[in-house]
């Protein structure tokens, strides 16, 4: 029997990295769960893994698509829409692709669940709006000013803009969440987070396996107390209770943002002590000059979240959260 809290939710992306984790978590809390996936860049397997843990509906397709929107919105609670480019590089040689899959697609999902009646619609944002802040400007709030410095980013603010012109129209109930730098697995190993570089910890995970000689260390020498770049680390599965806690709680008027990430910076050196710590041995590590673009810290005031949802990572402590991204690289 279905319980009457259940929602029915899209999840675009699902297929994913960070869509599966939601996905799961929403399954885990009995709501009911349609990826859309073109599986481009997410896998069947995936959906697999999904599908080993309870009922859920799977549709192998664009969710720009009109041709399979209304079918797929028809009678749903909610949308959470994962689905996207996501890798900073690519953005900017192709930023054409970006300004396609990341805002035009958004747009029209977003006009499609408007039209099926869809209470509410997240959007899954990124640190990369804020830019280069400054010294000043340190931890970064949601009001802290958008500067993104790729097309990414620059695609993340053009469809965030959207939902926020549809939530001032009054059509629907719409939200951002701003993730910092993910990382982690599910603690249970139901699924995987990929290690495919350029991600620091998944560069950290090679080496630490043997699959690369030696990692490089862009830039030892900014002000910062070990001398390396400092980020804000957030677990996947705390993203994903971001989102369940959000859409317990998102409602029609002005658009709603929250930062997610856990409040404090963590050097590059000491993901690496933890992801040398987990496999038991250090990792050869060479010292490079810092890339061009790269700033010297960023990290999370994360305080709205907490106090309006009620949001705290349950992963603080950067070993543990590593420990799970290296348990599911050594485990099948
Ligand atoms: N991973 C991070 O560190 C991070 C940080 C900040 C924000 N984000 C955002 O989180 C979201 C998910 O990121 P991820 O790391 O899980 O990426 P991912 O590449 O692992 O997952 C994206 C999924 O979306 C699918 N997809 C892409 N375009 C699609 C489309 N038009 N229709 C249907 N499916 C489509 C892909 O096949 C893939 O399965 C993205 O919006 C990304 O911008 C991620």
């Amino acid at each position: 029997m279905v319980d009457s809290t259940s929602k029915k939710v899209i999840v675009t992306g699902g297929a994913g990295y960070v869509g599966s984790h939601a996905a799961l978590e929403l399954m885990r809390a009995g709501h009911q769960v349609t990826v859309i996936d073109t599986l481009e860049r997410g896998s069947a397997a995936v959906i697999d893994r999904l599908r080993s843990q309870g009922t859920i509906e799977f549709i192998h397709g664009d969710c720009g698509d009109p041709s399979i929107l209304p079918s797929a919105l028809e009678g749903m609670d909610a949308v959470m829409h994962f689905a996207a480019y996501a890798k900073i590089d690519e953005s900017v040689k192709f930023p054409e692709l970006y300004e396609k899959n990341n805002v035009e697609v958004t747009h029209q999902l977003l006009e499609s669940a408007i039209d099926q009646g869809v209470a509410s619609f997240m959007l899954s944002s990124t640190c990369a709006v804020y830019g280069s802040p400054s010294d000043t400007t340190r931890p970064v709030t949601e009001e802290s000013p958008l500067s993104a410095a790729n097309p990414y980013g620059q695609s993340k603010i053009r469809a965030e803009n959207i939902l926020r012109t549809a939530a001032e129209e009054g059509r629907i109930a719409t939200g951002v969440l701003r993730y910092f730098n993910v990382l982690g697995s599910d603690e249970q190993g139901v699924l995987k987070e990929p290690i495919e570089e350029p991600r620091l910890v998944s560069a950290c995970i090679q080496s630490a396996l043997g699959n690369r000689e030696t990692l490089t260390v862009y830039g030892t020498d900014y002000d910062t107390p070990d001398g390396t770049a400092i980020r804000d680390f957030v677990h996947v599965t705390d993203i994903a209770g971001a989102h369940l806690a959000f859409m317990d709680s998102i409602r029609r008027g002005p658009m709603r943002i929250y930062n997610v990430g856990c409040g404090h910076g963590i050097s590059v050196r000491s993901i690496i002590r933890a992801v040398e710590k987990a496999a038991g041995h250090e990792i050869p590590v060479i010292e490079g000059d810092p890339r061009k673009g790269d700033i010297s810290a960023i990290w999370a005031d994360n305080s709205r979240i907490r106090s309006e949802l009620g949001w705290e990572p349950r992963y603080q402590d950067i070993n543990r959260m590593v420990a799970t991204s290296w348990q599911a690289a050594t485990t099948d």
